[in-house]
């Protein structure tokens, strides 16, 4: 009986759901009241033509005002790679109900590897049509553990991986010279703007995170904008790059115009074709550090033995915590319980949509939107 309200709860939320990176370390992760909600969806909404303060950090839900318990940590291992839950809810992934409801997909649903719509995948809601058409999405880091002192100009993206979102389990690669953070973490983001398929949005979601196994200490560089630099790698920004801030009623930090090489309408995104290279982003370590209003950087000493200490209790405290080791052992598991269904066992038909919200749109925002749309939001 418990199981059978559990699952209606579920059946409610998935409907309208995209999807981002679930980790204990990440802000809203119980949702946005307050109380624990093990089938939040809080952090999966699309940022569309917002102000700038409400977009930042998914302000416009209070998204950042909701951090992660004390010591839980999204932890990145300098020179290895970190595994996060991609979902369209935290039901879905092992976070919730020991993963009863987690799949190999973002969803908990099954679908053939070749997943292929060609009027755009909308179950789950991936804004693609195929996984070769997937975006890309990145993680980025601020070295400070104050959230209201990161800005575009200190958070700079030190990975990323290319067609992505896919699967659930999806692992980043840490660049092996990142240093180590401050006692308190560092304020990290994880990003996604789609390539077309659907409303041309973005996704911006906080974590807590800390660097471990920390060796050297040359400080990242402060990140300007990406620029699009297709079949141009000249022309491309070089070193570390900010966040791509897109589509939003202001705080754009790129402009496109006109078509790609494939003949469609441009999209920035995290992939070559704004000169983010897949993986570990090894160039950001350059130039003048970041500017941080608060937290004066700490020595080698204490923040190597701050980054060793933090990582203990955050995985003791925890069975599926996102450290790589802890997160692909329970992904192992849960892989092997939904793997019996070789078929899709929804249809892909199913045409889910964002929730509606009014949202201001400038004309052009509109007029790329009508362009971009396969399916009508
Ligand atoms: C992916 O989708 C694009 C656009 O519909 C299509 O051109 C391409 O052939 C597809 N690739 C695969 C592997 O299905």
């Amino acid at each position: 009986m418990l199981v059978l309200l559990l699952a209606a709860a579920l059946s409610v939320p998935l409907a309208n759901a995209h999807l981002v990176p679930w980790s204990k370390g990440m802000y809203g992760f119980n949702g946005v009241t307050g109380s624990i909600n093990y089938n939040t969806d809080d952090a999966v909404h699309p940022l569309y033509q917002l102000s700038k303060d409400q977009w930042w950090f998914h302000h416009y839900n209070n998204l950042d005002e909701f951090p992660p318990a004390d010591g839980d940590f999204l932890e990145l291992p300098a020179g290895e790679s970190f595994t996060v839950e991609i979902a369209s809810n935290r039901g879905e992934t092992t976070l919730s109900f020991n993963g009863a409801y987690a799949s190999d997909w973002p969803d908990g649903k099954t679908y053939p590897e070749d997943y292929n719509v060609d009027t755009c995948i909308t179950s789950p809601n991936m804004h693609t049509q195929n996984q070769s058409r997937a975006a890309g999405t990145a993680f980025a880091i601020a070295y400070t553990s104050d959230i209201k002192s990161v800005t575009p100009e200190n958070l700079a993206v030190f990975t990323v991986r290319y067609h992505t979102p896919w699967k659930r389990l999806t692992s980043y690669d840490v660049p092996a010279d990142m240093p180590a953070c401050p006692e308190g973490g560092c304020i990290c983001a994880w990003g996604w703007v789609p390539n077309g398929c659907g409303q041309p949005n973005m996704y911006q979601v906080p974590y807590r995170c800390t660097v471990t196994g920390a060796k050297s200490t040359a400080p990242v560089g402060a990140p300007k904008p990406p620029v699009w630099c297709e079949n141009n790698d000249g022309a491309c920004t070089k070193g570390p790059k900010q966040m791509i801030y897109w589509n939003q009623a202001e705080g754009d930090n790129i402009e496109v115009d006109g078509y790609d090489a494939n003949g469609d309408f441009k999209s920035p995104a995290y992939n070559a074709k704004c000169g983010f290279p897949d993986g570990a982003q090894n160039d950001i370590f350059t130039g003048e550090p970041a500017s941080v209003k608060t937290s004066a950087p700490a020595t080698t000493t204490t923040t190597t033995a701050t980054a060793t200490a933090k990582s203990s209790p955050s995985s003791a405290s925890s069975d599926s915590s996102s450290a790589s080791s802890d997160s692909s052992s329970t992904g192992v598991v849960a892989t092997s319980s939904s793997a019996s269904s070789k078929y899709p066992s929804a249809s892909a038909s199913a045409a889910p949509s964002c929730k509606t919200r009014k949202r201001r749109r400038t004309e052009s925002a509109v007029r790329a939107h009508r362009r971009r749309s396969v399916h009508a939001f």
